[in-house]
């Protein structure tokens, strides 16, 4: 869908997750959210929070699970994903400090794989995830899904590409300051959710969605893999979709 700005495509999508939250809650089970960093869902988180402030919308029954996090930041880093959601989301609704998942940025080396492996088996256990929503990375990445990521690769931690670490280089002041790896759900996890929505603004990312939707699916380019789900929507500008 291309809409005229990100305000508009915020607001369709807000008012999307509180029907589904009013759903699930009318149901007696929770809501459960895939949540994504970056520049790119903040009209959309901020849209969320005037819901709950304007229109009574509460969190209380939703789970949320984050798609990554920097490997060696702790979660009060000022930029970690941790902090990141807190400042954009988390602090300014009434979601359940418990109902907060992300993958942690210091689990010793020799814990990740059991880090990652519990993170998969959460994400079962709250029932898997109704809606996950994305942002796209000049590498093509989903969550931090670099060029190499299979289709059926699970939370793991990975290795930032240059292109990923340049980009980030000025939230860390500095290139030298971005660290080399993180923890990310897998394109596998991903593809697992009910519902996707890959958000996008403006013409620098309209080569990559251009790819993502028209060109091949690869490793190459981990969002082209979006392809092989049955309900997964792109929500762009109209920057965006300028090489569509
Ligand atoms: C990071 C995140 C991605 C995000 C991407 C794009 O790499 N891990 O989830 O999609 O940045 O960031 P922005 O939305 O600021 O363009």
């Amino acid at each position: 869908t291309i809409f005229p700005d990100s305000a508009a495509a915020a607001k369709a999508l807000a008012q999307e997750v509180k029907l589904l939250i009013e759903t699930k809650n009318k149901a007696g089970k929770p809501a459960v959210l895939g949540m994504a960093t970056g520049s790119t869902p903040v009209p959309f988180y901020r849209e969320l929070i005037r819901l709950h402030k304007e229109a009574g919308l509460s969190f209380k029954n939703v789970i949320t699970f984050n798609l990554d996090e920097y490997y060696g930041l702790s979660s009060d880093h000022p930029e970690s994903y941790s902090k990141f959601m807190a400042e954009q989301l988390f602090d300014h609704i009434d979601i359940p400090k418990e109902n907060i998942n992300l993958p942690s940025g210091t689990v010793p080396g020799d814990q990740v794989f059991n880090h990652c492996r519990q993170y998969e088996e959460k994400i079962e256990a709250a029932g898997g995830v109704d809606l996950q929503i994305l942002g796209i990375g000049r590498t093509g990445h989903i969550g931090f899904n670099e060029p190499g990521s299979s289709r059926d690769s699970l939370t793991r931690r990975i290795t930032l590409d240059r292109v990923t670490r340049q980009d980030a280089a000025s939230d860390f002041r500095g290139e030298q300051n971005v660290p080399h790896f993180a923890i990310t759900m897998g394109v596998g996890t991903i593809l697992r959710a009910r519902k996707l929505v890959l958000m996008a603004w403006g013409e620098n990312k309209a080569s990559m969605v251009a790819k993502a939707i028209e060109g091949p699916m690869t490793e190459a380019i981990s969002a082209s893999f979006l392809q092989d789900h049955p309900d997964a929507r792109f929500f762009i500008d109209h920057g965006a979709s300028r090489e569509l």
